[in-house]
């Protein structure tokens, strides 16, 4: 990371000037902003601001607001959800790969070239920006939350693939994302003690984390024929029981026949971290960033991909705190960590 980042307070200064760039022939959302809740941010560049329960940096929310404006659903458009530094690109991997499984074989498949976030693009940036707009497979992904989706979506035959992590190992993820991000390593962008503070107030991009669960958690009860719940966890601990049910769910059931010639496990594989964090194209190959007009390392993307990464990071007295946090906040909906 150190010999291909600059240093932290160049990249604050570089994206102060290029913010906005993207956005520049999108409406502007200056009177939006102005009248909402704001919040402190991780030390980036600008605040959090409070939008329909959420928070988000002006230039997430321009990319919200924008998606609800543009973004028009495929028939049969499956959307990944997530909560950020859940696995969404393992989902995406997963689901790209589950999707396309008969037009690609593994020696010339797209992810051995192009970053999962390339493979599927977001809602909330791509789609809303117009850039590759025109999609080859019915298979999108955002962070945007359920109840800030739009209309268009929900009243759609579109499905919904939402996946979660435990929040102590997606708040350590969040830690570091934002300090590879920004910074060289040699000095973090934000302590892990002061962003756990934040964190544990609900206040990081897309948070509170616990309404941004429970939202999909509660929709996922209402409508399990639209809307699946998956976790992290889960899906490490039994992958093959996971991918099947995911494609069963997306409407890519594998045949008899795919699963004696052991597609399902080929499939888990070829998206291992593993796998994928060894790509060259996931070890040294930039994206272009998606809210500031710069590029950033793919390989933020994947760092340790394991369970309980938490343990090395957090006291025991943060962990507690998280603990009571997330079982008061989802304590009657049946949804555990
Ligand atoms: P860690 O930082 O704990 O390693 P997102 O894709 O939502 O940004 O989430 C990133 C997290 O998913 C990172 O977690 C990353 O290492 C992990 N990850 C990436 N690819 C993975 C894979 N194929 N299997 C499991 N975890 C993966």
């Amino acid at each position: 990371m150190a010999e291909q980042s600059p240093e932290p307070h160049k990249i604050l200064e570089t994206m102060k000037g290029k913010l906005n760039t993207r956005w520049e022939s999108q409406p502007d959302y200056g009177d939006i902003i102005t009248t909402l809740p704001v919040g402190e941010s991780w030390n980036l560049p600008s605040n959090f601001y409070k939008y329909q329960r959420f928070w988000y940096t002006p230039e997430y929310l321009k990319a919200v607001i924008s998606a609800k404006q543009r973004f028009k659903p495929l028939d049969k458009d499956v959307i990944l959800c997530t909560f950020p530094k859940s696995g969404t690109n393992w989902l995406k991997a997963l689901a790209f790969s589950i999707m396309t499984r008969t037009k690609f074989d593994f020696s010339s498949h797209p992810l051995l070239t192009a970053p999962p976030s390339t493979c599927v693009s977001y809602i909330e940036f791509e789609q809303a920006q117009g850039i590759n707009a025109s999609r080859e497979f019915p298979l999108t992904s955002t962070h945007i939350p359920y109840s800030s989706l739009l209309d268009s979506i929900i009243s759609s035959d579109c499905k919904i693939v939402y996946m979660c992590r435990d929040p102590k190992d997606a708040f350590v993820s969040w830690w570091y994302h934002v300090n590879s991000f920004m910074g060289n390593n040699k000095e973090p962008i934000i302590s892990l003690e002061k962003a756990f503070g934040l964190f544990c107030q609900g206040i990081a991009l897309f948070g509170p984390f616990w309404d941004h669960f429970l939202e999909y958690w509660k929709a996922s009860l209402e409508r399990p024929d639209k809307i699946l719940f998956l976790k992290y966890e889960d899906i490490k601990r039994d992958p093959s029981y996971y991918v099947k049910k995911l494609a069963d769910f997306m409407g890519y059931p594998f045949s008899m026949k795919e699963k004696a010639d052991c597609c399902v496990e080929n499939i888990i594989e070829f998206c291992s971290f593993e796998k994928l964090s060894n790509l060259e194209v996931n070890k040294s190959g930039k994206l272009r960033g998606v809210t500031v007009d710069a590029e950033y390392p793919a390989k933020i993307f994947f760092r340790k991909g394991k369970i309980g990464d938490w343990k090395n990071h957090l006291t025991g007295d943060m962990a507690n705190r998280l603990d009571r946090i997330i079982e008061e906040k989802l304590s009657g909906s049946g949804l555990k960590f």
